[in-house]
């Protein structure tokens, strides 16, 4: 694949499949991340490159997206896949967590593009992914705070494709169910109880296969085809790649 790629949030999970398969197909990667040891040493597997950004900092991110396109040669497209996940009931929301999950998950993905957007500018149909959520989609119990900051990047990408279109860059928003160490984490803090609920509901929940996807057999194709000419004709669209997860 002939791109340059900047993958944000790509030392572990779903970003570190974007890395190694965009990589293994030929496109030029850099990844960003706040986790530095397993970032760098991620993308040296994957023979990408490697920069620290914590996608919170203007600054930061600025700086360290002019200096990937730089190494890069430019930048064709930006895959924005750092977020964090945050359960807890509706009533319970403190004003200090409601700002830090929303300055990750919906000014992080704000800042990122803006930062890409003067490279991405230069070139003919260039694209961005960012990542939100099926809770963006359909209420999410527990989880109203992480739903709504994944609505905000909902919004904001469908806003940026409309504004954006005139100078031929697309914008998409993907919606992922996998088994990384976010849904690791998330299972291991449950009861036994709870656990057993949950993968109950996760067999009632997810028609094909009754349980979360693969990152890289199951997300990492999908943006491989997103951030390919074949999808140089979608912009401002929902993809959601979760084997059918609320659809019952
Ligand atoms: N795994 C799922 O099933 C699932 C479901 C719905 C949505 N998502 C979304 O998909 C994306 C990837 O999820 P995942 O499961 O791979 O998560 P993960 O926790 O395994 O990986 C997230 C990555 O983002 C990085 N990150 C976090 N905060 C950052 C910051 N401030 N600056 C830079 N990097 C930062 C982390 O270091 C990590 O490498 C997230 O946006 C998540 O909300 C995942």
């Amino acid at each position: 694949m002939d791109k340059r790629v900047v993958v944000v949030g790509g030392a572990q999970g779903i970003g570190a499949a974007c890395v190694r398969s965009l990589a293994a197909e030929g496109a030029k990667v850099a990844s960003l991340d706040v986790s530095a040891d397993k970032g760098r040493s991620a993308a040296q597997q994957a023979g990408a490159m490697f920069f620290e950004c914590d996608v919170t900092n203007r600054d930061q991110v600025f700086a360290t997206m002019a200096e990937a396109a730089s190494e890069l040669g430019g930048i064709d497209s930006l895959v924005h896949v750092a977020g964090i996940l945050a359960k807890g009931p509706a009533e319970e929301i403190t004003d200090e967590t409601w700002h830090r999950i929303m300055d990750v998950n919906a000014r992080g993905p704000m800042l990122t593009n803006q930062a890409a957007l003067p490279f991405l500018k230069k070139n003919d149909r260039s694209g961005i992914v960012n990542f939100a959520s099926s809770a963006a989609l359909a209420g999410y119990p527990d989880g109203a705070l992480y739903a709504a900051s994944k609505g905000a990047v909902v919004a904001w990408t469908k806003t940026i494709a409309l504004e954006w279109a005139r100078f031929g860059i697309r914008a998409n928003v993907l919606h992922p169910s996998a088994h990384t160490p976010m849904f690791d984490d998330h299972r291991n803090k449950l009861s036994e109880e709870q656990r057993e609920e949950y993968d109950r509901a996760m067999l009632a929940k997810v028609p094909l296969g009754g349980r979360f996807g693969d990152t890289d057999r199951d997300i990492a194709p999908v943006i491989s085809f997103l951030v390919s000419d074949g999808a140089r004709f979608m912009t401002g669209q929902n993809i959601a790649v979760n084997g059918g997860y609320h659809l019952v």
